[in-house]
């Protein structure tokens, strides 16, 4: 019998980054992260396990993919596969709502719709804490995709203990919004996971990135608690800036910025010396995003369109969290 399922994940942006493993099969972060989940990119993963299939397949956007894609798609298949005890191949069947592998986190929602797909597949209705645990496994930041609004990924020191949490904003984090400031959607040069082994590996900079990533998210939380939007903007800018500072002491060293990326950094302060309060983030790519309040968003995106074209800015509220949708194609019994 095939088993289908289907679910969307909408992708998350860092405040608080992520950037470094402990442990890199198990995917166990050095720190703990927090993220806001937005609606204006998500993916939408189908999954059929097929008793006829010979091996696993993986179509992104209507492409199969190559045999490097669908052995990260494998390994990820077979952790379901192994806990659960089911032993066919699958075809996954994902559209990517969002630039693959630009920066915009195509790797959370991504991963976090094929642990949705999966476990709606296998019936297993599983819980938010279980799904991020496994979400986790195929991409790090997937993990707090689950989730919508706010997460606060728990670095924990073991596979059971790892995973994201909702933290509660009461309804603040429907008053905010993101710009995000596409400089190049083009698939970068380092993936993140790359980017952060090589950081841990020889960065002298990463023990001074550790020990200030744990102040940072007290002080993003306690932001969050207090509603406080400056505490929360200058915190996630501050962090942002150090985790992009580790790159530069990497052996080879690296940055993921590009000219026009500070060419954004630095409008975003010029438009808070106007009095528009507003924040940069940077994920791993040259893509600038900018947290303002919603109350804001139109003056903002108005200044930004002075310097960047229409097709360059995209405006995002908060999303939701993983959302299990109906299968496409009908179940049969064969
Ligand atoms: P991004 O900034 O887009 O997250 P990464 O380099 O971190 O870039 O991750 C990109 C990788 O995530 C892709 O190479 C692919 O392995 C994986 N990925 C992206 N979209 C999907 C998807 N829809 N389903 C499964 N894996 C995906
Ligand atoms: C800079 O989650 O893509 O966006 O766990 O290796 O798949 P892997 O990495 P990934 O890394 C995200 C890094 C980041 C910061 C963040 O999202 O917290």
């Amino acid at each position: 019998m095939k088993h289908i399922g289907k679910a969307r994940a909408y992708t998350n942006i860092a405040l608080i980054k992520y950037w470094g493993k402990k442990d890199e099969q198990l995917i166990l972060p050095m720190n703990s992260s927090l993220s806001l989940t937005l609606d204006a990119f998500y993916t939408e993963t189908e999954v059929t396990f097929d008793p006829a299939l010979s091996q696993d397949c993986f179509y992104l956007n209507d492409r199969l993919q190559n045999k490097e894609q669908t052995k990260k798609i494998s390994k990820f298949l077979t952790i379901f596969r192994n806990k659960y005890s089911i032993s066919h191949y699958a075809s996954v069947d994902s559209r990517n709502f969002v630039p693959t592998a630009a920066g915009l986190a195509s790797s959370a929602s991504g991963l976090a719709a094929l642990a949705g797909a999966c476990s709606a597949a296998l019936s297993l209705e599983l819980s938010p804490q279980e799904l991020s645990k496994l979400a986790r496994r195929g991409s790090g930041s997937a993990c707090r995709s689950i989730f919508g609004g706010f997460a606060e990924w728990r670095k924990g020191d073991s596979d059971d203990t790892s995973f994201a949490v909702q933290v509660p904003a009461s309804s603040w984090e429907n008053e905010l919004s993101m710009l995000f400031i596409l400089v190049n959607d083009t698939q970068k040069d380092v993936s993140s996971r790359d980017g952060m082994k090589r950081t841990v590996d020889t960065s002298i900079f990463y023990q001074g990135w550790l020990t200030g990533a744990a102040d940072d998210l007290e002080l993003a939380k306690q932001a969050i608690a207090e509603n406080n939007f400056s505490a929360l903007g200058e915190v996630a800018e501050s962090n942002a800036l150090r985790m992009h500072g580790t790159t530069l002491g990497a052996v080879p060293p690296f940055t993921y910025w590009s000219p026009d990326s500070l060419k954004a950094m630095n409008l975003v302060r010029s438009c808070r010396m106007r009095g528009i309060p507003c924040y940069f983030t940077m994920d791993a790519g040259p893509n600038v995003k900018v947290l303002v309040q919603k109350k804001d968003q139109e003056k903002l995106y108005h200044f930004f369109s002075e310097h960047f074209n229409e097709k360059q800015l995209i405006l995002a509220n908060t999303g939701p969290g993983l959302e299990i949708l109906k299968p496409e194609r009908l179940m049969d019994n064969d």
